[in-house]
């Protein structure tokens, strides 16, 4: 997820644009750039690293009076944090400049055919396509159009797959700035005598609150008069227009109170985006990203996944999927734990390594202990260019954008979403499940972004709950099967939000001790599995809930919509629609992560930062 701004009317562009980067700088801070048109030049400058570093170097431009210009902040996706690969990125003759936030999905197509065409290519990155595309499409639109550069930019978003947010500008056309979008956002903000462009409100907030949401498939075109928007053929379209209420504050969590409910509303846009371009219309999986030969694929005789908190949980969901797909024996290990305990493993044993951040020291240790050990490295992480995807032997990058919660929630689901990849593709190149049987999960994965979004739509029940439990003094978790893990996380992310006991169990582990810490009015929060699944997991959870409400515990259930069996034993009952047994953990953590959210907030802690904590625990 990249923040991108766009200006032109009465104001100093570079000022504009820097402004609303610094608003915009949460969405990424790998590197940063502006294209500004100053009396018919177009001035481009971008360096790695944070805002601090451009700023510095425009405060060394002398003039920079030009009143249009762009910019960017970049989160990297392709292509690591460098001066060459940040964004804007220059057309072929150098007059015309373009900003990116999204995957283009068929980047390597196009890439060969304009390097096929003599196109010499500086950057790694997929978005320099775009900028020689636009450049040659420029180039072929007559120069009597008046709306040259929209009818590139139009003929160029008809070539694209995937997602793309794209502004352009070009020194032939001083007052304009061209934008598209499909599949990211972008928002026009209107002025009196300027206008605005940006990922989100927050960018353009102090100047105006008259916005206008472009809808898939658009283009826009902005003056400082006029905005004007087609389809990617042409034909006229229109945008919503809405009034921003929020302040510029709120604006950078997109109206939400916290970060975290943000990044917990953005989860089935970042399981789509981490699924996109890897599931074929013919349900096969395509990780040509991760850079393993099937042989090596076949070999491999057995999985350690490895972790520290909510990845190691991921990674517990790892050992469910991959076991059963594959017949690969699986251990999932703590970071911390794994290189003391001499573990057993060599070349053909793939270790996979799961991180957000891509800098816990404790993980980065157990991927080196297991590289000296010459067994192959997978690293699943959601950091371009971080140090465990560089020490790696191969990376499949989740695209949940960054997370700026300390609490990991997007992040989370996207790392279940890419183990649940690895498996399927483990399972295709080995050929231990037949095409349908792949094909089949396959669809249901399609579907979990929905699935997930639809959990959202039926939170108030847990928002109201979370009231209700802000004193409690402790709160237990029961999972089987993959909701164990489940129940791991929804206690982890309590406990280090509300900073309240809670415990994650085993349900079928409570009776051989736990239980006795049952007493009259104990929370325990039960995710029950799918009753069309293995109706014997759903038969004995059931029975799990009976054995502690029998001894006084208040039960708080989250089951499918039409499991009617739970009734009668949950004094809450929480419903998420039906997904597949193994892919539950998709839908059943989001009530879990919006209860402890609720409940931290209730009880008047910081929810983004909490105590004691770091995003990234770069020590051992
Ligand atoms: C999760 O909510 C915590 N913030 C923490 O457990 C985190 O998952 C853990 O530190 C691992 O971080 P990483 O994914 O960046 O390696």
């Amino acid at each position: 997820m990249c923040g991108i701004v766009g200006y032109t009317g009465h104001r100093r562009a570079v000022n504009v644009v820097m402004d609303g980067l610094r608003r915009l700088e949460y969405r990424g801070y790998d590197s940063a750039g502006v294209a500004l048109l100053d009396a018919g030049e177009l001035v481009v400058e971008k360096r790695a690293g944070k805002l601090a570093n451009l700023t510095e170097v425009l405060s060394g431009h002398s003039g920079l009076a030009g009143s249009t210009g762009i910019g960017h902040t970049r989160w990297a996706t392709h292509g690591a944090p460098t001066d060459r690969n940040a964004h804007p990125h220059l057309g072929a003759d150098g007059t015309l400049a373009v900003i990116h936030n999204g995957i283009i999905e068929n980047f390597a197509v196009l890439r060969r055919e304009l390097e096929t065409g003599g196109v010499t290519f500086i950057s790694e990155t997929d978005t320099e396509c775009v900028a020689h595309l636009l450049g040659q499409a420029y180039r072929a639109v007559s120069a009597e159009r008046s709306d040259r550069l929209a009818e590139a930019m139009r003929r160029v978003c008809q070539r694209l797959d995937g997602a793309f947010t794209l502004l352009v500008v070009h020194s032939d056309q001083p007052d304009l700035v061209v934008g598209a979008r499909r599949n990211s956002p972008l928002v026009a903000g209107r002025g009196d005598g300027e206008n605005f462009l940006a990922s989100d409100v927050s960018a353009f907030i102090e100047y105006t609150r008259e916005a206008v949401e472009l809808g898939q498939d658009q283009v826009i075109e902005v003056t400082p008069q006029a905005i004007v928007i087609t389809d990617f053929f042409g034909a006229p379209a229109v945008g919503t227009d809405y009034h921003v209420d929020w302040d510029s504050a709120a604006a950078e969590k997109g109206g939400y109170d916290f970060f975290m409910l943000k990044e917990i509303a953005e989860q089935p846009q970042a399981v789509a985006d981490t699924l996109r371009g890897r599931l074929t219309d013919t349900g096969e999986v395509v990780l040509d990203d991760m850079h393993m030969s099937p042989r090596q694929l076949r070999d491999i005789d057995k999985v350690f996944v490895i972790g520290c908190g909510t990845a190691y949980n991921a990674g517990l969901i790892a050992k469910y999927a991959i076991e059963h797909w594959t017949r690969i024996p699986v251990e999932v290990e703590l970071a911390s734990e794994f290189r003391y305990r001499d573990p057993v493993l060599g070349p053909n044993t793939l270790t996979i390594v799961i991180s957000q951040s891509g800098e816990t020291m404790d993980t980065i240790m157990a991927l080196r202990h297991a590289s000296e050990q010459k067994a192959p490295v997978l690293a699943i992480c959601n950091t371009i260019g971080s140090t465990i995807p560089r020490e790696s032997d191969a990376v499949l990058y989740t695209h949940a954008g960054p997370e700026v919660a300390v609490a990991s929630t997007k992040a989370f689901l996207t790392q279940v979403t890419a183990v649940y990849l690895v498996g399927l593709y483990l399972a295709q190149a080995r050929g231990v499940l037949f095409d349908d049987e792949i094909g089949d999960i396959v669809a249901a994965l399609r579907k979990a972004p929905e699935a997930i979004a639809k959990v959202l739509t039926l939170m108030d029940p847990v928002r109201r709950l979370a009231e209700s439990l802000r004193d409690a003094d402790q709160v237990l978790f029961l999972g089987r099967h993959v909701g164990y893990p489940v129940a791991l996380e929804g206690a982890l992310k309590l406990k280090e939000l509300a900073y309240m006991h809670a415990e994650g169990f085993a349900a079928g582990e409570l009776k051989h001790g736990p239980i006795s810490l049952i007493e009259e009015g104990t929370v325990v929060v039960v995710t029950v599995p799918s009753p069309r699944g293995r109706s014997v997991l759903h038969d004995k959870i059931v029975s799990n809930i009976q054995e502690v409400r029998a001894r006084g515990a208040r039960t708080v259930v989250i089951a499918e919509e039409g499991d009617d069996a739970v009734v009668p034993y949950a004094d809450e009952l929480i419903r998420v629609p039906h997904v597949a047994t193994l892919l539950a953990p998709l839908v059943t953590t989001v009530p879990l992560q919006v209860l402890a959210c609720g409940i931290a907030a209730a009880r008047g802690n910081d929810v983004d930062q909490p105590r004691n904590l770091a995003k990234s625990v770069t020590v051992e």
